[in-house]
Order: C-alpha cells, then sequence, then structure tokens
C-alpha cells in the first residue's frame, strides 16, 4: 500500500465536508443570486454562513471575504488588484518586494506586473529559509506600494516572522499581502493582529475541495477586481457562486480549527520521530529551519545517493515529493534559494503529515527510505 505524505500538494476531502456539501448539488441547486424564491435565498444564507466561517478562522469580518477558485486566482486578485487600484487611485506608489522562496502563484504575478512597468523586488532569504528582518526593512522605501510574503513554505515549511513584517508594512504605509495557503487551518492566524492587509487560502490544503478559496481583503484596502461580469463577491470577483464549493470551504476551515491545536502536537511528533530515524541514516541534511517550521512538514536532502534513483524507488511504496507539486521537474528554486545544490535539491524529499497519518506511516517511510538509501549508496 501506497503511503500518502504529501499533504503539501493536497489533502483528501473531510467525509463531514463531503456530507455537508452533498445536498447543494443536485436538491437544493438555486443559484443564491436569483433572490426571489425561497432556495435561492437558502442557497445565499448558505452562502453567508460558509463567509461567517473562513473570515472567523482569520479572526475578521464577513464582508473581508471573496470567494474565488483557490489560492493562485486569489493571489492573482490581491497582487493585480492592488496595483491597478493604484494606477486608478492616483497612489503613486509603484514598487513590489517579495522573497526568492514565493510559490509561482505569487511569484509569477509579480513578473508579469513587472513587465508592465512595476518595480519588482524578490529579497534572498537566510539559509534557514527566513527573511531577514534588517535587509526587508531596508527594501521597504517611499515608492514601496506592496510586500508579499507567504505564511508557510510549500516546500520547506518554514514560517516567515509575520507579526515583525506587518509592523514593519503598517509603519512604512506598504500594504502587505500574505500567501497563507499552507498555513490557514494549520497555524493560528489572526490577521488583523498580524498586520496582514491581504491573505489568501486555498480549500484543498486544509482538507477541503478543490477549486475553491479565498481572498480575505482589510476593510478599506483598495483593490481593482480582475474578472468582470455579474457583480458577485462585492464586484470583486464576477460570477455565479458554486454553492457546494464554497459551504465545503466553510465547514473545512471550522474542521480544520477546531482539531488544529491537538493535529499539530500529535503530528510535530510523528514527524520528529520520522526525522530522528532519517537523521540516523547520516549524511542527510534538513532543509530549512527546524524551529520556524510547519509541525506537519519536513524536507530533507539525503546525501550520497541519486535524486533521481532514490525516488524511482520510493514511489512504489511512499507518496512524497522531491519540490513543489507546481515545479513540473525543474530544480526547487526553493531549495536553490536556501544555497542547495542541483544534485541535493533532487535528492531531497519532502514529506507532508496529515490527519490520517500514524506511527505506521511512519514506519512505512522509514523503512522505505532507509531500504532505498542503503541500496543506493
Ligand atoms: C503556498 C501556495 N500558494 C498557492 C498555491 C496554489 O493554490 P491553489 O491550488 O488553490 O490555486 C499553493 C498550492 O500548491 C501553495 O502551496
Amino acid at each position: 500500500m501506497l503511503a500518502y505524505l504529501d499533504h503539501h500538494a493536497t489533502t483528501p476531502c473531510d467525509a463531514a465536508v463531503l456530507a455537508a456539501m452533498a445536498p447543494w448539488w443536485s436538491e437544493q441547486f438555486a443559484n443564491p443570486s436569483s433572490r426571489l424564491y425561497r432556495p435561492a435565498l437558502e442557497a445565499a444564507a448558505a452562502v453567508a454562513i460558509a463567509r461567517e466561517q473562513v473570515a472567523a478562522a482569520l479572526a475578521m469580518p464577513a464582508a473581508s471575504v471573496v470567494f474565488t477558485c483557490g489560492a493562485t486566482e486569489a493571489n492573482n486578485l490581491a497582487l493585480k488588484g492592488v496595483a491597478e487600484a493604484a494606477l486608478e487611485g492616483g497612489n503613486p506608489r509603484r514598487g513590489l518586494v517579495t522573497l526568492a522562496t514565493e510559490h509561482r502563484a505569487v511569484l509569477d504575478p509579480l513578473a508579469w506586473l513587472h513587465r508592465h512597468g512595476f518595480p519588482l523586488t524578490v529579497l534572498p532569504v537566510e539559509a534557514d529559509g527566513r527573511v531577514d528582518l534588517d535587509r526587508l526593512a531596508a527594501a521597504l522605501g517611499p515608492s514601496t506600494l506592496l510586500l508579499s510574503v507567504m505564511a508557510a513554505n510549500n516546500e520547506i515549511g518554514v514560517l516567515q516572522p509575520l507579526a515583525a513584517i506587518g509592523a514593519l508594512c503598517r509603519d512604512r504605509g506598504v500594504l502587505f499581502h500574505c500567501d497563507a495557503a499552507q498555513a490557514v487551518g494549520h497555524i493560528p492566524l489572526a490577521m488583523d493582529e498580524l498586520g496582514i492587509d491581504l491573505l489568501s487560502l486555498s480549500g484543498h490544503k486544509l482538507y477541503g475541495p478543490k477549486g475553491v478559496g479565498a481572498l480575505l481583503q482589510r476593510p478599506g484596502v483598495p483593490l481593482a477586481p480582475q474578472q468582470h461580469g455579474g457583480g458577485q463577491e462585492g464586484g470583486l470577483r464576477a460570477g455565479s457562486s458554486p454553492v457546494p464549493l464554497l459551504v465545503g470551504l466553510g465547514v473545512a476551515v471550522t474542521l480544520a480549527e477546531a482539531d488544529r491545536a491537538e493535529r499539530s502536537g500529535r503530528l510535530a511528533a510523528l514527524r520528529n520521530r520520522l526525522w530522528q530515524g532519517l537523521e540516523a541514516l547520516g549524511d542527510v541534511q534538513r532543509n530549512g529551519s527546524a524551529l520556524h517550521a510547519l509541525p506537519h512538514n519536513l524536507n530533507v536532502s539525503v546525501g550520497g545517493v541519486d535524486g533521481q534513483r532514490l525516488h524511482r524507488m520510493l514511489r512504489q511504496r511512499l507518496a512524497v515529493s522531491s519540490g513543489s507539486a507546481c515545479s513540473q521537474g525543474s530544480p526547487s528554486h526553493v531549495l536553490a534559494a536556501l544555497g542547495r545544490s542541483r544534485s541535493q535539491a533532487a535528492a531531497s524529499i519532502r514529506f507532508g503529515l496529515g490527519r490520517a497519518s500514524d506511527d505506521s506511516t511512519m514506519d512505512a517511510a522509514l523503512a522505505a527510505v532507509t531500504e532505498a538509501v542503503t541500496e543506493l549508496r
């Protein structure tokens, strides 16, 4: 049996989430925008509950939630929406700042904006994957419009110092966007307390459905819509609401928050046990900070083995990743930013533990890696 340890790529949809979504596909199928008859009003009420559930997880008002089809769309809306609003609103600031280890769903829209006239600064990270706050402070000038820094890295699980970053941004009048796709439902995140103006999240990273996510917008943050049409989502994201997916996202966020503390303690203990076992193999290096990391992440580079051969052996028994699921085989830009060589990146293993992970999953993972490494060495 394949042991699934790739929860940063995606998580299984929780059975309770599926059950909550079920009636909204064909029994209660009305469009919440129709508004004139009871089934439509019931659908609108279900969407309103989902909006409250998502907002509550981030300690924000319901009106701050803009539903999207995922974190990629939320990031595009945040970054391009802020840039366009600045152009239209006469804000002279144009500078965009980010980190080299961000997800492509942040780096690519920022690169697009750069090609359209917005100066872009991509800052390096320290050897442990965290940003140096002095370097960051020096990069935020009077012409900086927005900073985008993720809450938790999808490859190495590293957590950035969000509260300190948020304070720097507020001090300098810089908007702070945070891609929290890997963090919501996994670590506590009070958006306003952390000084975050815009926050992206994704349903399928927290045991919810695929194809749904949200952008949370602090009231008053100027944002121009990037999809025009029927005026849904307060005019910020046109298109008929996918009621079952929104209901599923709301329930998934609520359930993830409910078991977050228990789950993170349990998974951190399992992860630590896995790390101890891997470390005992010798010449195994941990990628990213061990102290400031998601409780369910472990990313290692194995020395003395060929990465391709290692993963060819592992894939019979383990669902793990050698980098980002979105990076399509190219060497990981995140591991490169930590100073890892191409061969070290290729011989890296990303473990993402999840709700169903237990001692037997760790035993299976450790046995598979031990046998492969012993044979290859
Ligand atoms: C940090 C991060 N941002 C954005 C995304 C994209 O999310 P979605 O699949 O919801 O578009 C991912 C998914 O891999 C991610 O890990």
